[in-house]
């Protein structure tokens, strides 16, 4: 679907986030600013985050209870691991969110933005690892991934069509 991440009422967004896991601008940026500065105080105490690995908090101000951040890879050109990076944040975030008794989890499109990841090859990598991952587990039962413009949708509607 598209729309904005901040206004999902399941139990977690996933945020795109940086290593520092102290914001930045992009979906980070809404979300800190939706969530309210306490959202940063509780990123300060989690001493950042790796690429690939996923870290969750309260949602704060925050329709969802949690917020999942992820650090993505930024893309340079595809030799430098960056699938398995990016397959990795989904199954970190899916991974966190079992751990939480997370019924519904809303994903953006992770590393699109700044970190200029091509949207088609990304959604194929976000749509292949959720259902690997839906296959074998029972919680979340619902994944979101909210697109936040039309381009973004059309990639993970063909992705997904590509997936059936
Ligand atoms: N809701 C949903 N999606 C959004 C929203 C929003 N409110 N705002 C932006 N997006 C989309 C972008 O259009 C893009 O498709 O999120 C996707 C990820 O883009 P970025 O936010 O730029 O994230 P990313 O490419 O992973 O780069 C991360 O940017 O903001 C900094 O601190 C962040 O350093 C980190 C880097």
């Amino acid at each position: 679907m598209t729309g904005d991440i901040t206004a999902f009422t399941g139990d977690a967004i996933v945020n795109a986030a940086n290593s520092t896991l102290l914001g930045g601008g992009g979906v980070d940026g809404a979300i800190h600013t939706a969530a309210g500065s306490q959202l940063l105080e509780a990123c300060r105490t989690l001493g950042g985050c790796r690429e690939g690995e996923s870290k969750i908090t309260p949602g704060f101000d925050l329709r969802s209870k949690h917020v999942i951040h992820t650090v993505g890879p930024y893309w340079e050109g595809g030799n430098h691991d960056e699938s398995t990076i990016l397959a990795s944040c989904y199954q970190s975030s899916l991974e966190l969110a079992t751990r939480h008794d997370v019924r519904s989890i809303a994903f953006p499109a992770i590393s699109c933005g700044v970190y200029g990841y091509p949207v088609d090859a990304a959604s194929v990598v976000a749509i292949c690892t959720t259902i690997d991952f839906l296959g074998s587990n029972d919680i979340p039962r619902e994944v979101i991934f909210i697109c936040f413009d039309e381009s973004i949708h059309n990639a993970y509607v063909q992705a997904l069509k590509n997936q059936s």
